[in-house]
C-alpha cells in the first residue's frame, strides 16, 4: 500500500505545505513572508499573523499541485520545534483539526533532523543518489550550527553544536553592518562572487572539540568596520564586494575545519550540508572540493530544500509512519526540543 503524508512547516517566518508519497516529493509549496523585511529580522508576533492567513491556501494549493484528493491522505506531519512558539501553534494547532476531521495519524516533527533527512528524499527507483548511514550532515541556518550524526532514520545524535550565534546569524548580522537588507546571508553570497576572499583578514575563534563560535567574528567586523569608517566614511561601500568574499571565506573556512575533524573523528565519510547556508555557492563548492581530496561522498541538497520547506518535514513524516512513531492530540509546539 502507498503512504501519502501532508506535511505542514512553520517554525519560523515561511508557511509550507508538503504532499510526500512513498517518500517522493508531489508538491512542496512556500509562502514566504516580505512584512519583516523592514524591522530587519522576523517579528515573532507578524509571523503567526501570517501564518494564520496563509495556511489555509497553501494547504489547499499543495493537495490540488499533488492532484491528490484529501481522503488519499494517509497522515498529517507537522513541525513540533525547535522555532518560533506562536508560529508553531498556527501549524499545529492545523495539523491537529486536519488529522482530528479527516480520522488519519498526527507525527510531530524535530525540525533540526529534518533538515538533515532532506538528503533522504527519493529521486529514483534504486535509491542511488541518497546517503547511506551514518551518515554525518552540517546543518548551519539562521537558527542553528551543528554537525549531527544520523546512524539511522530516527536515531540523530548533535557533536558539535554553536556555543553562541549561528552561521545565518553572522551573514546576517555582518550584512546589516554593511547595510544590507535581513536575510543579508543571499546578498552577500552574491556579492561576494564578485569580489576577493583574500582582501581583509578575520580572526577564527578558537573553540574546543566539534563546537563552533560566531560571536567574536561579529563584533571584530563591527570594530573593524568601525575604525576603518573613521578613516574613510564611504569605506564599506567602496569595498563591500572584497568585504563580503572576506567575511564569507572566513565563515566558510570555519564550517568546514569542524567537518573536517568531525569526519576524520567519527570515520564517516558520507558527508552532508543542509539548512539555508547551505544554499551559500562558496560553501557548496568548498564542501565539494575537500569531498574529493578526501574522498567523501558528498551530498549538497537542491537550492528549495536548503531553506525551510514542508518537504523534508513530509519525508521524516514518512520515515516516523513506518516506524510508527505517532503522537496523539494532547500533543503542544515546543520552541526548543
Ligand atoms: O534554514 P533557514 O531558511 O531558516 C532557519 O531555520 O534559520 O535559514 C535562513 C538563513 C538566514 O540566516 C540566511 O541569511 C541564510 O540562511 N542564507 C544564506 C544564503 N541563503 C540563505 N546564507 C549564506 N548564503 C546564502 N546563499
Ligand atoms: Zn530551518
Amino acid at each position: 500500500m502507498s503512504v501519502t503524508i501532508l506535511a505542514i512547516e512553520s517554525s519560523c517566518d515561511d508557511t509550507s505545505a508538503a504532499v510526500i508519497r512513498d517518500g517522493y516529493v508531489l508538491s512542496n509549496l512556500i509562502a514566504g513572508q516580505e512584512v519583516h523585511r523592514s524591522y530587519g529580522g522576523v517579528v515573532p508576533e507578524l509571523a503567526s499573523r501570517a501564518h494564520q492567513a496563509n495556511i489555509v491556501p497553501v494547504v489547499d494549493r499543495a493537495i490540488k499541485n499533488a492532484g491528490i484528493k484529501p481522503e488519499d491522505i494517509n497522515a498529517v506531519a507537522f513541525t513540533r520545534g525547535p522555532g518560533l512558539l506562536g508560529s508553531l501553534l498556527v501549524g499545529t494547532s492545523f495539523s491537529k483539526g486536519f488529522a482530528l476531521a479527516r480520522n488519519i495519524p498526527l507525527i510531530e516533527v524535530n525540525h533540526l533532523q529534518a533538515h538533515v533527512l532532506a538528503h533522504f528524499i527519493k529521486k529514483n527507483e534504486e535509491g542511488s543518489d541518497i546517503p547511506r548511514f551514518p551518515f554525518l550532515c552540517l546543518l548551519v541556518s539562521g537558527g542553528h550550527t551543528r554537525i549531527i550524526l544520523m546512524k539511522s532514520y530516527l536515531e540523530m545524535e548533535t557533536i558539535g553544536n554553536t556555543i553562541d550565534d549561528a552561521a545565518g546569524e553572522a551573514f546576517d548580522k555582518c550584512g546589516k553592518l554593511m547595510g544590507l537588507p535581513y536575510p543579508a546571508g543571499p546578498a552577500i553570497n552574491k556579492l561576494a562572487s564578485e569580489g576577493s576572499k583574500n582582501v581583509f583578514k578575520f580572526s577564527k575563534p578558537v573553540v574546543s572539540g566539534l563546537d563552533f563560535s560566531f560571536s567574536g567574528l561579529k563584533t571584530s567586523f563591527l570594530y573593524f568596520l568601525r575604525d576603518r569608517l573613521r578613516e574613510d566614511p564611504d569605506f564599506i561601500e567602496k569595498n563591500k564586494s572584497d568585504l563580503c568574499a572576506s567575511l564569507q571565506h572566513t565563515i566558510i573556512n570555519i564550517l568546514i575545519d569542524k567537518l573536517i575533524k568531525a569526519s576524520l573523528s567519527t570515520g564517516v565519510k558520507e558527508i552532508g550540508i543542509a539548512g539555508g547556508v547551505s544554499a551559500n555557492s562558496g560553501l557548496r563548492n568548498e564542501v565539494t572540493r575537500e569531498g574529493k581530496k578526501r574522498n567523501w561522498n558528498v551530498f549538497i541538497p537542491e537550492i528549495s530544500l536548503t531553506t525551510d520547506n514542508a518537504a523534508m518535514i513530509g519525508i521524516t513524516g514518512y520515515y516516523k509512519y513506518l516506524a510508527n512513531d505517532f503522537s496523539g492530540q494532547d500533543i503542544t509546539p515546543l520552541a526548543r526540543l
